[in-house]
C-alpha cells in the first residue's frame, strides 16, 4: 500500500479511517514517535502519587518520585512482565507487583525481591536497570502539562509545541495564583469511530448549527426566568451560542493551524455571562483576584485572549474559557476512548470551578445533550465509510484561502474553514512517510 496516495490536497481516502492495518501503522509511526500528553503535574502532587494511562496502547504510569521529579514508567514488572499498578490513580510508598512481590521505588528502581536466594548466579539484584520498571525514553513538562515520547530522538517538547504553547499559557495565566490543578472526576466515554474524528470535530465551526440543532432550538425556546437557577443557566447559554449565525462564524471567528498538526479555533461566544473578558458583574470577584495578583492591564490582556478548542495533535484538545481538557486515546481503528478533565484556577473564587464542572456536564459528560449528537455522528461516519459509494472524504472548505501567519502557522479565512483538518493530514503524512 502506498500511503502517500491516500492524502490529496482536498480529500483523503476512507481507508485512513477504517483500515486496521493503517491503524497499526499509526500506533507505530505517530503515537510511538510524537510527544503524547500523559497528565498534569497536579495529578501527582505528592511523592508516591501515581496516575496510570497509556501511550500507543502501552500501559504507562506517571509518578512523583521522592526527589520531587515526575517520572513516566512502563507499567510492567521486571520479573515476568505483569502490569504492576492496576488502579488508575493512587498513592504508594513503593510499587509492589501482585504476582511474586517484586518491589519498586517510585522511579522504577527494583528495591527488593522476596526470597532472593537462588538469584546468586544471575544478574537479578536490587538496582539492576534490566530488572526495574523501565522509564519511557523521553519525558518533558510545559507549565505543568506532562508529555512523554516512546522515541529516543526527535524534536524537543518546546519545538514540538511551538506557537501552540501559547494556548497552554492562556489556560494557566487565567489562574490568579499562576497555577492550575486537575479537580473533580473524569468524564469518560468510548465512541465507535476512528480517533481522528474527534480532533476534526472539536475545531469544526460548521457543524454545531446543524448537528446540535435540537439542543439549540430547545435552549432558544427556554424562558429566561426558568433557566436562571445557576446550574442550568450555563448549559442553556452555551447551547444558544452553538446556534451563532453563519455571519458571526464568518466575520468574527478565526481558525489557526501550526506545524505537527496543532490548531485552535477562535471563540464564537458573545454572551457576557459566559466570557470573562466581557466584564459581566458575575465575574467581579474573579476580576478582583486577578487584578490584585497581576494588575489591571495584564488582567485585561490575559482575559482578552479568546480561543475555543486547542488541539495538540495527536492527544489532547483543551479550552481555557471553561478549563476543560480532553485526552483522546485510540483503542482500535473504530474505537476511541475520551477522558475529560476539569481544572481549578488556583486563587480564583470557587464559582469559577463550579462553572467548569457545569460546563463539563454540558459538553463532556455522556448525559450531555450536546456530546451525544457528536457521538451519534461519529458512529454514522463509521457506518457511512464502509460503503463503496465513494472512496474519498473531503476537507476542501477554505482550501486556497489559508494565509501564512507571522508565527510560523497558517490562518484560515474564517471559523468555518477545514484548515485544521488539512493541517492534521499534512502532519499525518509526514509521520507516516518517515
Ligand atoms: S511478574 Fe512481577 S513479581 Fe513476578
Ligand atoms: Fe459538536
Amino acid at each position: 500500500m502506498d500511503i502517500s496516495q491516500l492524502v490529496q490536497p482536498e480529500r483523503v481516502h476512507r481507508r485512513i479511517y477504517n483500515d486496521p492495518e493503517i491503524f497499526e501503522q499509526e500506533l507505530d509511526k505517530i503515537f510511538s514517535v510524537a510527544w503524547i500528553y500523559v497528565g498534569h503535574a497536579s495529578q501527582v502532587s505528592k511523592s508516591g502519587d501515581f496516575f496510570c494511562t497509556n501511550i500507543a496502547r502501552q500501559p504507562v504510569v506517571m509518578t512523583r518520585h521522592d526527589d520531587g521529579t515526575i517520572k513516566v514508567l512502563f507499567n510492567r514488572c521486571g520479573h515476568r512482565g505483569a502490569q504492576v499498578l492496576s488502579s488508575e490513580t493512587g498513592h504508594a510508598e513503593t510499587f509492589r507487583c501482585c504476582y511474586h512481590g517484586w518491589e519498586y521505588a517510585t522511579d522504577g528502581t527494583l528495591l527488593a525481591v522476596p526470597q532472593p536466594r537462588g538469584y546468586e548466579e544471575s544478574k537479578v539484584r536490587p538496582g539492576d536497570p534490566d530488572y526495574g520498571m523501565a522509564s519511557v525514553p523521553r519525558v518533558a513538562e510545559y507549565r505543568g502539562f506532562v508529555f512523554a515520547s516512546l522515541s529516543h530522538a526527535g524534536a524537543s517538547l518546546q519545538e514540538y509545541l511551538g506557537p501552540i504553547a501559547s494556548s497552554i499559557d492562556d489556560m494557566v495565566d487565567r489562574a490568579p495564583d499562576g497555577e492550575i490543578e486537575v479537580a473533580g472526576g473524569i468524564a469518560r466515554h468510548l465512541y465507535h469511530g476512528n480517533w481522528k474524528l474527534v480532533f476534526e470535530n472539536l475545531c469544526d465551526g460548521l457543524h454545531p448549527n446543524c448537528v446540535h440543532q435540537s439542543s439549540i432550538e430547545a435552549a432558544q425556546q427556554q424562558d429566561d426566568a426558568v433557566y436562571s437557577d445557576g446550574a442550568g443557566e450555563i448549559g442553556v447559554r452555551q447551547m444558544r451560542q452553538n446556534g451563532a449565525p453563519w455571519e458571526f462564524w464568518e466575520d468574527q471567528v478565526g481558525s489557526w493551524a501550526y506545524p505537527f498538526g496543532h490548531s485552535y479555533l477562535g471563540d464564537y461566544h458573545d454572551d457576557a455571562k459566559l466570557v470573562a473578558a466581557r466584564n459581566d458583574p458575575s465575574f467581579d470577584d474573579y476580576f478582583k483576584a486577578m487584578e490584585v495578583a497581576k494588575g489591571k492591564e495584564r488582567t485585561q490582556e490575559i482575559l482578552g485572549v479568546t480561543r475555543w478548542n486547542t488541539n495538540i495533535y495527536p492527544t489532547i484538545s483543551f479550552m481555557s474559557q471553561f478549563r476543560q481538557l480532553r485526552v483522546i486515546r485510540p483503542v482500535s481503528v473504530d474505537k476511541t476512548e475520551v477522558l475529560g478533565f476539569c481544572f481549578r484556577l488556583k486563587g480564583a473564587p470557587e464559582k469559577m470551578f463550579h462553572d467548569t464542572v457545569r460546563f463539563a456536564n454540558i459538553t463532556n459528560a455522556v448525559a450531555s445533550p450536546v456530546l451525544t449528537d457528536d457521538l451519534e455522528t461519529y458512529a454514522r461516519i463509521r457506518r457511512g465509510l464502509t460503503t463503496d459509494g465513494n472512496d474519498w472524504v473531503a476537507m476542501a472548505r477554505g482550501l486556497g484561502r489559508d494565509k501564512e501567519g507571522a508565527d510560523g502557522g497558517w490562518c484560515a479565512e474564517n471559523g468555518l474553514s477545514e484548515l485544521h483538518i488539512r493541517n492534521m493530514f499534512a502532519a499525518w503524512s509526514g509521520y507516516m512517510a518517515a
